[in-house]
């Protein structure tokens, strides 16, 4: 078998590369390692950036998601016994963030690759690549998948990155000492914007999937066992972190997902060697508590799609050979902007007195002062795109 793009994996970066690259009219195959049904139950990212959104839309895939996305044009931070709102319409005047479920937009490009004829194959076995420095080709459950090129889309505990030679890429690493428990809940939203907590008990967010159905995370310890969280348990600490202003009552209703995501911050550099090209979080982590994730793994694809449409047009690598260079600076930024929004919001047990009053100056400092607010506001709705030529 042959195509022109190897696609490792149909999270995110692989289902929109491949369905960006069909717009410009060059061929892939994904191959996933998990069922169809699985990737598109998989409860992650909900919080989409401006340029996001107008990427779905310009592909096309977007018609749903302007249909039941939630468009907010702020946050609360929460803290010390009072909510301060970011107003994103008064400090990025024309920039809001969507709330829209990562799984929902992985059945949006789904439907729309099968449409078009599009070749994904789940639950393929065994996925390895080989001979990347030249004629790269892709083996799976007994088959061969010759191409011109390999995207590594297949997150961070995927095959592609450490297929790249021992010495080539260089990791840039932090581990932080909790995690996040996210439960899914049908419950009406009990705020209209999210809600970012910051007590002594630890970290609490407030988000949201629909009118009906809400999305919650708490700050736990690394490795912590979900079952350690009956949902008693759950919705009276959810209560303790976000019931701490006056008038505010937390609702509550029936769990229907639960699950501990660690948090993690870390870069390979470069994100390419020889034909094969990492995308998304096969490359690049970062804590959730900026909600950049999906959208870094968007940003790549954009760049790679342009980088792989040049080459296909007249056979220059030009952009290809700059692709790390290009999304490094992107990924750094938003690395930086998620370690600081999760320094600024979470209880860490290291903190003495000291350390926990510099955190609340700091956040006084950022729900007063316009400067500051300006900063974290342009970081989450996401900083322009630079143009890659
Ligand atoms: P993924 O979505 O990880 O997709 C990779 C795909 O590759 C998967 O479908 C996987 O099954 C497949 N794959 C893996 N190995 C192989 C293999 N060997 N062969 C074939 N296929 C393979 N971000 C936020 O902003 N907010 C959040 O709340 C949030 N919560 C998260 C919760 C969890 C548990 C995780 C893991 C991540 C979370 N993130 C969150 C991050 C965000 O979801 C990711 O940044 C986003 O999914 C990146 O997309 P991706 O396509 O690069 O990778
Ligand atoms: C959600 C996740 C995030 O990481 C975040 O910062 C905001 C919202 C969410 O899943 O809704």
């Amino acid at each position: 078998m042959r195509t022109q793009v190897g696609i490792v994996g149909a999270g995110p970066a692989g289902l929109l590369l491949s369905h960006l690259l069909h717009l410009n009219g060059i061929d892939s195959v994904v191959l996933e390692r998990r069922s169809r049904d699985y990737v598109e139950r998989r409860v992650r990212a909900g919080v989409l950036e401006q340029g996001t959104v107008n990427t779905l839309i310009e592909a096309g895939v977007g018609e749903r998601m302007l249909g039941e996305g939630l468009p907010h044009s702020g946050i609360e931070l929460r803290y010390g016994g009072a909510g301060h709102r970011i107003a994103f319409e008064k400090l990025v005047p024309g920039r809001t963030i969507t709330v829209y479920g990562q799984q929902e937009v992985v059945k949006d490009l789904i439907a729309a690759r099968l449409a078009a004829g599009g070749d994904i194959r789940f639950e393929a076995d065994d996925v390895a690549v080989h001979s990347l420095e030249d004629a790269p080709y892709i083996t799976f459950g007994g088959e061969r998948l010759d191409c011109d090129v390999i995207a590594g889309c297949d997150g961070f505990h995927g095959v592609s990155r450490p297929s790249i030679p021992e010495g080539v890429l260089t990791a840039y690493e932090r581990e932080y000492p909790f995690a996040w428990l996210g439960i899914l809940a049908r419950v009406k939203p009990s705020a209209e914007e999210l809600i970012y907590a910051c007590t002594d008990r630890g970290f609490a967010l407030h988000s949201m999937r629909s009118p009906e159905v809400s999305r919650f995370y708490l700050q736990v310890p690394a490795d912590e066992d979900p079952d350690a969280w009956p949902d008693e348990r759950i919705w009276t600490e959810l209560k303790a972190r976000l019931e701490t202003v006056p008038g505010f009552t937390l609702a509550t209703g029936e769990i229907i997902e639960k699950g501990v995501t660690p948090l993690r911050s870390f870069v390979t550099e470069p994100m390419q060697y020889g034909r094969l090209f990492l995308a998304g979080d096969a490359s690049h982590i970062v804590p959730p508590t900026g909600a950049k994730g999906l959208n870094l793994a968007v940003a790549d694809v954009r760049v790679l799609t342009e980088a792989l449409t040049r080459f296909y047009a007249d056979g220059s690598t030009e952009l290809l050979d700059r692709y790390s260079q290009i999304c490094l600076k992107r990924v750094w930024r938003a690395q930086h902007f998620s370690w600081w929004m999760t320094t600024l919001l979470h209880t860490f047990d290291s903190d003495d007195a000291y350390a926990r009053r510099l955190q609340l100056s700091y956040l006084d400092y950022v729900t007063s002062s316009e400067a500051a607010a300006t900063t974290l506001a342009e970081n989450y709705v996401g900083l322009p795109y630079e143009a890659a030529r």
